[in-house]
């Protein structure tokens, strides 16, 4: 192909409007159920089978490529999709990703990427009133909750340790305080920050997998007693497994009375801030340092975009501290809210405030209320059918859109039999779900993303996991 040709708006109109309506049919038929929801295949077949030579010459159409792609994925549009936390996306928002894919304007410095950084500080201040943070209060948008955390934890460090870490480096072990059911980002962040296992310190919780505010004061003395300083609690709004919400007030209190730094992880959970009926588990989330919330999870906005939110918007300079002076202008200070990329891991990275700006405006932010409502009210309808049947069990009954049950049965090995359970659901292709390890026990995971799930799916299948389970 000439270079003209591959540049050609008229050949890209032509493509758009093909992949528009192949789009268009597949969201149809997906919300029909037309399909199984994962098209269970063997790795290695799919590898064999998917050409990976690339020579000179086009090869294929790009719109029948991409059409491969949407018939072998995952179907989150499908309504028996009930599995991972990610977002069941509302499909207008892909055409601002795709806006901001062309423009590809970079976002590090103001020049590039001007009304999408206006954009972006109208969302990060708007989610922040939305939390009941105070006007100052600012942040970032990043790509991810993994790097949110990061991000966030970055900033706790530099504001806590005592000494300017960022030149300085280590002086001492540092420590963090974290739920044993947080997100393993967490621990991730603090082993890649160079503090070790150690620097993780393990918060026990209650039988609702809740961090026990209890054992704070006892984690705090067995980590000072090993040596370390700790410089902060990190809360979950809510959990991972379970969608467990951390009690945040007492937390809050216990972080003032020790002068640490409080992170809620709500990547998940934040999203109730939008509704008035569910929003009372993030009571205490407004006396946070920092929170991290995803908006491509219950939001409904394509993968990544989440919100990195501080309190005192200055301390939104402390992650980064340093300087790049080809980008930044060397009087650099804390008033470039406008150049974002003193504040982003990301030198590069999507215009992430214009997607959420332009669905936040153009939808009105009622249909996101409805959206959370809509899922938190279907996982307790899910919880009220598993209640009255005797074979299944609940870990915990729901608080978030999330879910744990097994079946129960007469087997030798009911961790295997849940195993067994996912396996022979997903090879039936009305269904996907996930599983997960509570302690020793394995249980089968939902996640209700999609709206237009239904009482009757649930249903079938509770009906076919007793099928299967037989
Ligand atoms: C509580 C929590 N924190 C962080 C993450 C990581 O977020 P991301 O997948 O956006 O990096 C997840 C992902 O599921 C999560 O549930």
């Amino acid at each position: 192909m000439k270079l003209s040709e591959a540049y050609d708006p008229e050949a890209f109109r032509a493509l758009g409007h093909q992949m528009i309506d192949g789009l268009a049919d597949y969201l149809t038929q997906a919300r029909d159920s037309k399909m199984p929801v994962l098209p269970v295949v063997d790795p290695t077949q799919l590898r064999d089978e998917t050409p990976s030579e690339f020579p000179e010459d086009p090869q294929g159409g790009f719109a029948e490529s991409l059409l491969e792609v949407v018939s072998r994925s995952n179907h989150l549009h499908h309504p028996g999709y009930v599995g991972h936390q990610v977002s069941v996306v509302i499909p207008p928002a892909i055409l601002a990703e795709m806006t901001s894919a062309l423009l590809s304007n970079g976002m590090a410095v103001f020049e590039m990427g001007q009304l999408q950084t206006v954009m972006e500080r109208a969302v990060v201040k708007f989610l922040a009133s939305k939390l009941g943070f105070p006007s100052e209060a600012d942040g970032v948008l990043t790509h991810g909750g993994s790097l949110g955390n990061f991000t966030a934890l970055l900033a706790a460090r530099q504001a806590k340790a005592g000494h300017d870490i960022w030149t300085d480096g280590h002086q001492k072990p540092l420590a963090v305080l974290v739920s044993d059911q947080s997100h393993y980002c967490i621990s991730r962040t603090i082993q890649a920050m160079g503090w070790g296992a150690g620097g993780i310190v393990s918060v026990p919780t209650d039988d609702q997998f809740r961090l026990d505010p209890q054992h704070l004061q006892a984690s705090l003395d067995r980590a000072r007693s090993e040596g370390r300083q700790v410089i902060a609690v990190v809360a979950n709004s809510c959990s991972t497994a379970t969608g467990s919400f951390d009690p945040l007030p007492p937390i809050a209190d216990f972080c003032a009375a020790n002068d640490l730094w409080m992170h809620v992880d709500g990547a998940h959970g934040a999203s109730l801030a939008f509704s008035d009926k569910y929003r009372g588990a993030l009571e205490g989330i407004e006396r946070a340092d920092s929170v991290v919330w995803d908006l491509h999870k219950m939001l409904g906005l394509p993968s990544l975009n989440t919100a990195v939110l501080f309190r005192e918007g200055e301390r939104s300079y402390e992650s980064f501290a340093q300087q790049a002076s080809y980008l930044f202008d060397e009087q650099a200070n804390r008033d470039e809210w406008h150049n974002i990329g003193l504040r982003t891991m990301e030198c590069t990275k999507r215009g992430l405030g214009v997607t959420a700006y332009t669905m936040l405006r153009s939808l009105g932010t009622r249909v996101f209320a409805d959206k959370v409502e809509r899922l938190m009210d279907l996982t307790r309808d899910l919880a009220d059918i598993l209640e009255g049947e005797d074979e299944f069990e609940m870990a915990c009954p729901p608080e978030a859109n999330i879910l744990c049950f097994r079946h129960l049965a007469e087997v030798d090995d009911l961790n295997a039999h849940q195993v067994a359970i996912r396996q022979q659901v997903l090879e039936r292709g009305n269904f996907y779900l996930v599983q997960t390890k509570l302690g020793d026990a394995t249980w089968l995971r939902v996640t209700i993303m999609n709206p237009f799930t239904t009482m009757s799916h649930f249903w079938d299948l509770v009906e076919e996991i007793r099928e299967v389970g037989e």
